[in-house]
């Protein structure tokens, strides 16, 4: 398709990542708003307002009459997900744009793939922190080879597992090449973050055999390691790269750091989680996706249901003890399971 088409865009729920990604389909020619929804009419209307009074309801089903987006984007809480991509695919959309984490529980994560797979629907996931340049930073020093082989990858957050633990995941599996994931070891602990709007364990933790021989470790949390050097309590995120000469690891919040076979000690760099800096280039990623084909985003879906899959297989190993392989089918639900097996 020509590199000058317009995308027609449909935004559900705006609120703070809503806005995020309205802002950057607005501020990038390639995309025109051509409907807005959310149940709260006073964001709604300032956000008519602020992006060109484009169409707009309180109910997304509403919206949908008559329009016929390129793309259906909905950013709303994890509980709404199903629905809405069922939405998005009736609506005859081309690509489906959400927030991460695609599902609650394996069994619909099985069930949205099959529908946007069955339709042939594209879907990107907005683990965008990858676009940060200490995040580029760390990846280009792994695949340049100066940490030499690598055998460990690694991410830990403070923050809890349904808010982080998949761009943890998605970030270590990028840093190894997006290989297979064979089995999982996991563990967890506490029950407090269950009645979140995120809800999950207060502390959870997995192993994982990649089919590549190397091993990923991350830990999502109460529990999970501090970083000191960075003082936004969200951003304390180490995420990193092993190698048989040195390593390579970015701070969300705080710049990244390496030792190289030939850095003769430790070099490091800026960089910081920044949705204005992270989201213009993860926008335009969507234009060239739905341009050519062959330019599939790198925050597309089938890498994030991989992430998706790590993590709820962690989440049966604590249940059901021992390794859990890959790929996972149907399910008890599982944080249902883990609240249940979770002592008080
Ligand atoms: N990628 C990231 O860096 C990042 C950062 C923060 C949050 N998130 C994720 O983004 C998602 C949304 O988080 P948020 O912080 O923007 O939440 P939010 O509460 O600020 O926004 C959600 C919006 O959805 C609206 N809404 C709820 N039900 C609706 C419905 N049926 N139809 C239309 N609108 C509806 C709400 O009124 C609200 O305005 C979550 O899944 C969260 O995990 C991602």
């Amino acid at each position: 398709m020509s590199g000058d088409k317009k995308y027609s865009v449909v935004v559900v729920g705006l609120g703070k990542r809503g806005m995020h990604h309205a802002e950057a389909f607005a501020n990038n020619g390639r995309f025109e708003i051509v409907g807005l929804c959310d149940i709260d009419k006073e964001r709604l209307n300032a956000a008519a307002n602020k992006f060109g009074g484009p169409k707009t309801a309180t109910d997304a089903k509403a919206l949908m009459q008559g329009l016929k987006p390129d793309v259906f984007c909905f950013c709303t809480m994890p509980t709404l997900r199903l629905e809405m991509i069922r939405m998005g695919v009736e609506s005859g959309a081309s690509l489906i744009a959400y927030e991460k984490p695609i599902a609650m529980t394996t069994n619909e994560a099985l069930e949205v793939m099959k529908v946007v797979r069955d339709a042939g629907v594209k879907t990107v996931v907005s683990h965008q922190h990858r676009y940060g340049e200490h995040y580029q930073k760390v990846k280009e020093i792994i695949s340049s080879g100066a940490i030499g082989r690598v055998h460990t990858v690694y991410g830990t957050a403070t923050g809890w597992m349904m808010h982080m633990m998949t761009h943890l995941i998605e970030y270590i599996r990028w840093f190894n090449d997006n290989a297979e994931a064979e089995w999982v070891v996991g563990q967890a602990a506490g029950k407090e973050k269950f009645s979140d709007n995120h809800p999950s364990p207060d502390y959870v933790a997995g192993l994982i055999q990649f089919a590549n021989g190397v091993r990923g470790i991350v830990e999502s949390g109460d529990g999970a390691p501090d970083v000191p050097e960075v003082d936004y309590w969200w951003r304390k995120c180490r995420i990193g790269a092993q190698g048989t000469e040195g390593f390579a690891e970015v701070l969300t919040g705080g710049g990244w750091r390496a030792i190289t076979k030939d850095s003769g000690g430790v070099i490091s760099g800026p960089g910081c989680m920044d949705y204005a800096h992270d989201m213009p280039p993860y926008i335009q990623e969507i234009a060239d996706w739905l341009d050519d084909p062959k330019k599939v985003h790198p925050c597309n879906g089938e890498s994030a249901y991989k992430g998706f899959e790590i993590m709820m297989a962690i989440c049966r190993s604590a249940v059901q003890r021992g390794k859990i392989n890959l790929p996972l089918g149907p399910g008890e639900p599982e944080l249902e399971a883990l609240e249940k097996a979770l002592p008080g």
